[in-house]
């Protein structure tokens, strides 16, 4: 028998620019199962080129830490300990460069076969031996960045004694996500994946945030690519198998680049005013901000508000940073300006040039003096541009 963790602690008032990862406390009795965790963390990340050709989408830097470390932490403080990263081989290379701290986690890899994708359900079926057969388990999309009750959460999915339970939240324009109809017991009535606009039977969208029992397993043919979401949960509605948990505090999946600088304004509205309050004569910091160590600002330039700047990020004299993510060892020279923007690692902005909202800019790329990037512009990692005349960004 596995054991049921209980929230010890009452929420804190439902507001979603108060961010308290901290509050949930899970009883796990020790020396019986507990609760496993596997985060899937394959995937193409296409919506984020040029960035993630470089990077896996749960090791891009959310308030200058991965957010793999967000997860890691989350999970942690609900004494979550046994995690599962279902990854591709170049991933799991990624992840142990960046050595992100672990939390005292164990934490194992399931791999999807070489150049065979599993899909979000081949690679939870791939991961079978290490999540058991035992007790219900955790299944994070680790692409998203939400402050679930897991507690309540696995409470709800035994009270209901189904095979799966879904994180379920409320946006405004579900069309681009999978989409529930609930019924008054939480059961899930119809979940159609990305519906076209104005056709969503609901606005509770797929959370990415799963409990599943091991009967799961059953669902899934071995060492094929199968989407849980597609070829899965359709099936687990017919059979009245797949229940809903609202969750009504904050979701955010990064997939989208404004999403993701989404989510470090957020962020930021509930940190960052502390971390750019150190005296700085002859610039102008507009809070809220968050610079890692190491940043340097030249005389005469404005930073902010919403500016996260990387470890050792330079910005020269007379430029203007605001409303942008820029990441480590970028340069940023003198009289530049970047509006709305996110730059990767060691880039150069020449001087004068401007970076204007919804660019791109992938890793080791150089924009050079006095360029001017119209907006929604993206650029390759390693390009050189010059002038107007410059590669369309990888899509
Ligand atoms: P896009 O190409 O930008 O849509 O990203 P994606 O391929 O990551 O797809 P999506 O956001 O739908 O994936 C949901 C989660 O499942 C993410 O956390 C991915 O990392 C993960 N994922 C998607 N496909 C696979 C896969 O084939 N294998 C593994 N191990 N994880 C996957």
């Amino acid at each position: 028998m596995h054991n049921v963790p209980t929230a010890q602690a009452q929420l804190p008032p439902r507001n979603r620019f108060i961010i308290n990862l901290s509050i949930i406390t899970l009883q796990l009795r020790l020396g019986e199962d507990h609760l496993k965790a596997l985060i899937l963390a394959g995937g193409f990340n296409t919506r984020l080129r040029p960035l993630s050709c470089t990077r896996p989408k749960i090791l891009f830097p959310v308030l200058n830490k991965p957010l793999l470390q967000w997860t890691y932490e989350r999970l942690a403080k609900n004494n979550i300990s046994d995690i599962v990263l279902a990854v591709f081989h170049q991933t799991e290379v990624y992840i142990k460069q960046h050595r992100v701290p672990r939390q005292n986690l164990h934490i194992t890899y399931s791999r999807d076969p070489l150049r065979k994708p599993l899909g979000t359900g081949g690679s939870i079926k791939k991961a079978e031996k290490s999540l058991g057969q035992d007790s219900p388990f955790l299944v994070l999309n680790g692409d998203v960045f939400a402050d679930v009750d897991y507690a309540q959460m696995l409470k709800q999915h035994e009270k209901n004694q189904c095979t799966a339970t879904i994180a379920l939240h409320e946006v405004e324009d579900p069309s681009r996500y999978g989409v529930a109809e609930l019924a008054k017991n939480n059961r899930i009535t119809r979940f159609i994946e990305k519906p076209p606009l104005g056709t969503a039977p609901s606005k509770l969208i797929n959370a990415g945030v799963y409990v599943l029992s091991p009967r799961i397993f059953k669902y899934i043919p071995e060492g094929q690519p199968v989407s849980i979401e597609r070829d899965i949960f359709p099936r687990l509605v017919e059979e009245r198998e797949l229940y809903g948990y609202v969750h009504d505090r904050l979701w955010i999946d990064i997939g989208k680049p404004e999403d993701y600088l989404q989510l470090n304004r957020i962020l930021l509205d509930d940190k960052g005013t502390q971390l750019g309050n150190k005296k700085r004569p002859y610039i102008q910091i507009r809070n809220p901000v968050a610079f890692a160590h190491g940043v340097s600002i030249g005389r005469r330039s404005t930073v902010g508000p919403y500016a996260v700047l990387g470890r050792g990020v330079t910005v020269g004299e007379n430029a203007d940073v605001e409303n942008s993510i820029v990441l480590a060892g970028t340069e940023i020279a003198d009289g530049a300006e970047v509006h709305g923007a996110v730059i990767g690692e060691d880039v150069y902005v020449g001087v004068n040039a401007h970076i204007r909202r919804d660019c791109i800019i992938g890793d080791h790329a150089r924009i050079r003096d006095n360029v001017s990037l119209p907006t929604g512009t993206s650029i390759c990692p390693a390009n050189d541009v010059v002038g107007d005349n410059y590669p369309e960004g990888c899509r």
